[in-house]
């Protein structure tokens, strides 16, 4: 997730490009850069870091003209730096891009084959010097883009300038948001409405495969083949801090309701639904190394522990190799012992956690084989690693971990379905449907994510005034009950604990009474019949039980005080949609009670201390 801005009319366009990227700085943050046409040519100024680094680098190079686009980066193809900022050159074209080309390594082969020097390892590069071939072959700017947009799989928003025109701005869009500002001889382009607001709330909102060419007093907008499309003007009314949160009162509600968008972007050209298989070729291990491990150990803290316990029951089931989940503090603390030919998974959102760190360094040390699950490209512990398969959910603001959590589920159990393919466990009918199962998970959560924007709200007021409760989860669902728990105590404050079904008995149903709210997560999996019994013990003992059921479980719905139903999918993939219930419940309990949702007491968004 980056954020892009353009301007073209009557002002000098840096200052308002600046503006725009400042308010579009929720969207990634690791570098910034700016392209204004001077009348003669383009100029370029990039900078890694944050946008004060291109700031201060604009007070030493001012750039002045009227036209210009400019980028502030998330990083997704090559680590931040300088030279991997946007925009990017080929040529007479400068390019700015937010979003993921899929087939970005058929690409630059292609490219490199035609003695084509690329600077950087970035995507984008490569659509500017596909456009730059088509400028060439004669064709005028805006064919140019089509006809190299015709060669590019995958997500975009995309704005192009040419230094041979001073006037025009050409945009495309598939995937990736992109809005439109009409101003009084003056137009402007963004990925979000912030960066619009203080000059515009006259917008209209691109679709996919909408291609714009955006000129001082006009916009036309075409699509991909060329043929005319309107798209409607919408008066925006919105103040610029609900703007930034895209409406939503705090990040984390928008962090949870990003979901879908987060999944489509880290699932986006690693499922090969053709071929029914799994796409790895950037983690950089080999088949026979995957046929090659005696054990996997997954390392991690906090949200992305429970995200990696998940994991282990995935890699043991698709993969038949013997998994065990340490937590990273834990595994420093005493001295573990790494087997001959280990895998060391360690789980990350920041990967730049302490613990998670120092655990990563010990386990390269004893020889261990490590690839980081990781969502900020370029952070320490994927530096550390011999290979890292990037979560892509954007920059995640709220300190409670949402968007990230549900990331790296999807990105260990493609490891696991990986890895069982490679090993032979998995049979190629049970690896399709897993693809295909994941790629219908983001339409799934966003169906069961509406229908619970109402009724999660009223049973947060109906239960969130409890001193204690109870998540019980098993199976694949105990790391779902335990991350149930760390949302409530940590945003609201409230005791909470994370329990497999089965040990209850053994201990704490003693803590059950009236006064418990306990949430049973019973979805029809292999463990239905056992979690149903562990449901009805707690509800014989006078706890309300919340369920968190398949859709049309009447038996459940029969015992339990209040059901949330999820839809059917694989039961491996189950914990995507069980896990949004209980992020939303956690939510809106913290919202009744008024405690700092996105900056919880106590809490960091990055624990870089031990
Ligand atoms: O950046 P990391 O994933 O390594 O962070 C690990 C934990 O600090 C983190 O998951 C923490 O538990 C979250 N605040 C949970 O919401």
């Amino acid at each position: 997730m980056c954020g892009i801005v353009g301007y073209v009319g009557v002002q000098e366009a840096a200052p308002i490009l600046v503006d725009g990227l400042r308010r579009l700085e929720y969207r990634g943050y690791d570098s910034a850069g700016l392209a204004v046409h001077n009348g003669q040519s383009v100029e370029v100024v990039r900078r890694s870091g944050k946008l004060r680094e291109l700031e201060k680098a604009l007070q030493e190079t001012p750039l002045t003209g009227a036209m210009g686009i400019g980028h502030t980066r998330w990083a997704t193809h090559g680590k931040p730096s300088e030279v991997n900022a946007h925009p990017h050159t080929a040529g007479p074209v400068t390019v700015v891009h937010n979003g993921i080309i899929e087939n970005h390594l058929v690409l630059r082969q292609e490219l490199l084959d035609q003695g084509v020097e690329l600077q950087s390892e970035t995507d984008t590069e490569l659509v500017a010097h596909l456009v730059e071939q088509q400028l060439s072959q004669g064709l005028d700017l805006v064919g140019a883009v089509r006809a190299a947009l015709a060669r590019v799989r995958g997500a975009y928003a995309l704005a192009v300038v040419s230094s041979a025109d001073p006037t025009r701005i050409v945009a495309a869009k598939h995937s990736s948001p992109m809005v439109l500002g009409f101003g009084q001889g003056e137009m402007f382009l963004g990925s979000d409405i912030p960066a619009l607001l203080p000059y515009t709330r006259e917008m209209t909102f691109l679709e996919d495969g909408d291609v714009v060419v955006l000129e001082a007093t006009r916009a036309t907008l075409t699509d991909l083949e060329g043929g005319p499309v309107e798209r409607p003007r919408q008066h925006i009314d919105w103040s610029p801090v609900m703007a930034e949160k895209a409406g939503y009162k705090h990040f984390m509600l928008k962090e949870i309701f990003e979901q879908p968008r987060a999944l489509e972007d880290t699932l986006r050209g690693r499922l090969d639904r053709e071929a029914g298989d799994i796409v790895t070729a950037e983690v950089g291990l080999s088949d026979e190394q995957a046929r090659g491990f005696s054990r996997v150990t997954l390392l991690a803290c906090g949200t992305s522990h429970h995200a990696a316990m998940v994991g282990r029951y995935a890699i043991e089931e698709l993969a038949g190799l013997a998994a065990q989940v340490e937590l990273a503090s834990e595994y420093r603390a005493r001295s573990a012992v790494v087997t001959e030919n280990e895998l060391v998974v360690v789980v990350s959102q920041s990967g730049e956690t302490l613990d998670t760190l120092e655990a990563t360094k010990l386990a390269k040390s004893k020889g261990a084989t490590v690839l980081a699950i990781v969502n900020v490209i370029g952070s320490a512990i994927p530096r550390h690693s011999d290979g890292a398969f990037y979560t892509h959910a954007g920059p995640e603001i709220g300190v409670a971990s949402t968007k990230c959590f549900s990331t790296q589920l999807a990105n260990l159990l493609m490891f696991g379905i990986w890895l069982g393919r490679r090993r032979g466990g998995l049979s190629a009918a049970r690896t399709r449907e897993l693809v295909e199962g994941l790629a219908h998970i983001p339409s799934l959560m966003t169906d069961l994510l509406t229908s619970m924007k109402t009724s999660m709200g009223e049973m947060a007021r109906r239960y969130g005034g409890a001193q204690d409760v109870l998540f019980l989860g098993r199976g694949v669902q105990f790391p779902i009950a335990l991350e149930g728990a760390l949302k409530l105590k940590e945003i609201s404050y409230i005791h909470a604990e994370g329990y497999a079904s089965g040990e209850m008995k053994h201990g704490p149903i003693a803590l059950i009474d009236e006064q418990v709210p306990v949430f049973v997560l019973v979805p029809r999996d292999g463990n239905y019949e056992r979690s149903l019994s562990n449901l009805q013990e707690a509800k014989a003992r006078g706890a309300r039980v919340i369920a968190v059921a398949s859709e049309g479980d009447d038996a459940v719905a029969g015992v339990s005080d209040s059901v949330v139903a999820v839809p059917p999918t694989d039961p491996l993939l189950l914990p995507l949609l069980t896990v949004l219930p209980l992020q939303l419940f956690s939510y809106y309990v913290a919202d009744f009670k008024g405690t700092d949702v996105d900056q919880p007491r106590n809490l960091a968004k990055t624990v870089t201390v031990e």
